[in-house]
């Protein structure tokens, strides 16, 4: 029997999933790529260290599969997410750019004196949180100033976490693509705009965001290997405006050849922009707003430049109500992760897929069977604290308790 053969019922309180099978995926892109290079910038940052790939038994009962693994991205170079990754690496390569050589470095503080001919330098992003903070992080790292756009609605805690880097945070009418435009409109002499999106002419800075998120697959490589070399079948991945589910689709799927695993994308249901542009065949802006707490992937429109890799490499789109979001943090809580709302989102698509009736056919192409191994990437910490205690029942533990159920 496959998994896809089983008669599942949803969840109670679950509504059911959109499933998008996208019948324009390849097993392969031989066109794609990873590059190696930002593996030894993250590695010179101080506090670098893989992050954690767990394996949760208790997860791989509750969806019916063999195995699942959890990369856990809930802390990640002193920041609650993986966003950091993308950030110093693209910040690395704006500045060396404008310095016209990549100076000899072994630490930031060396980095820094070497940037220092450049004089006074503004970093600018706009941000649901994350990217945000974390270029906020490196503008402090680099004795940089950081200019930050927020769209209306960001939570307190997150703009606090940002002003606490030092970062001047300003909130911007409407949702995160209107944080971007307005952060577009900041370029200049002494301004550099760091997006995790990209736009027609602004390709190059995001290009190297998805080259930085390419070390957290870096990782799993060497985790996997180190853990034996078996392979994942499935890869769930959470899909703001699709950068980091581009880096996936460069590990997993590049080069030549049949094999390799399925990648299951999961979006917030009112924020399904590459699922809708997916069905239209071309990009598309979903109407403004989009209200998920999942409120890293609240992206009205598809990065451009991530685009033609995730047209052609993502197998299947979940698009989750956030009522699946808070039950993956729960289950996540119980095998001992602590995911914010938008960590959480990889499982929320992959419960859905594999619970819900729904999710039938993207069951089978995912080839989903009871024996499968499957890859989840919590890409988040708990990012707003109080949200977190609401939705799990606990305040949320120092890093490194254990808060398995005994
Ligand atoms: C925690 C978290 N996970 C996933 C994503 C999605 O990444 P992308 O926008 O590259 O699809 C984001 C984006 O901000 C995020 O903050």
């Amino acid at each position: 029997m496959t998994a896809a053969d089983r008669t599942l019922d949803r969840p109670a309180g679950l509504e059911p999933p959109d499933v998008l099978v996208n019948p324009g995926a390849l097993a392969r892109l031989p066109d794609v790529s990873v590059p190696r290079e930002p593996l030894a910038v993250h590695r010179r940052l101080a506090g670098y260290a893989p992050t954690p790939l767990i394996s949760c038994p208790g997860l791989a009962r509750q969806l019916g599969v063999g195995e699942v693994w959890v990369k856990d991205e809930s802390w990640r170079l002193g920041l609650p997410s993986f966003k950091i990754l993308g950030a110093a690496y693209a910040c690395y390569r704006a500045l060396t750019s404008r310095l016209g050589r990549e100076p000899r470095w072994d630490s930031v503080a060396e980095l820094s004196a070497a940037l220092r001919p450049l004089g006074p330098v503004t970093l600018c992003a706009a941000t649901d949180g994350n990217h945000g903070r974390a270029v906020a992080r490196m503008a402090r790292l680099l004795g940089l100033r950081a200019d930050i756009y927020v769209p209306d609605g960001t939570v307190q805690p997150r703009i606090d976490a940002m002003e606490a880097e030092g970062a001047s945070v300003t909130v911007v009418r409407g949702g995160y693509d209107d944080a971007v435009r307005h952060s577009a409109e900041q370029a200049g002499e002494r301004r550099i705009v760091v997006s995790d999106t990209s736009w027609p002419g602004y390709t190059q800075i995001p290009g190297w965001v998805i080259d930085g998120y390419g070390t957290v697959f870096a990782e799993i490589g060497d985790q996997l290997s180190a853990a034996g070399g078996a392979e994942p079948d499935v890869v769930a991945v959470p899909v703001g405006v699709g950068a980091l589910a581009a880096a996936a689709i460069r590990q997993f799927k590049s080069g030549q050849g049949t094999g390799g695993p399925k990648l299951l994308g999961v979006e917030p249901e009112s924020a399904r922009c590459v699922t809708e542009s997916l069905r239209a065949g071309h990009l598309v802006t979903l109407p403004f707003p989009q209200t998920s707490i999942m409120a890293g992937l609240n992206c009205g429109t598809p990065s451009q430049l991530a685009w033609p890799t995730l047209a052609r490499g993502l197998d299947v789109l979940a698009a989750v109500a956030d009522s699946w979001a808070m039950a993956a943090m729960r289950s996540l809580a119980a095998a001992g992760i602590v995911a914010g709302e938008t960590g959480a989102a990889a499982l929320a698509g992959l419960h859905a897929v594999c619970a819900d009736p729904a999710g039938e056919s993207a069951r089978s192409v995912l080839g989903l069977r009871p024996d499968s191994r499957v890859l989840v990437l919590c890409t988040e910490g708990a990012t707003d604290p109080a949200a977190w205690a609401r939705i799990v029942g606990h305040p949320v533990p120092p890093p490194g308790a254990d808060i398995r159920p005994a």
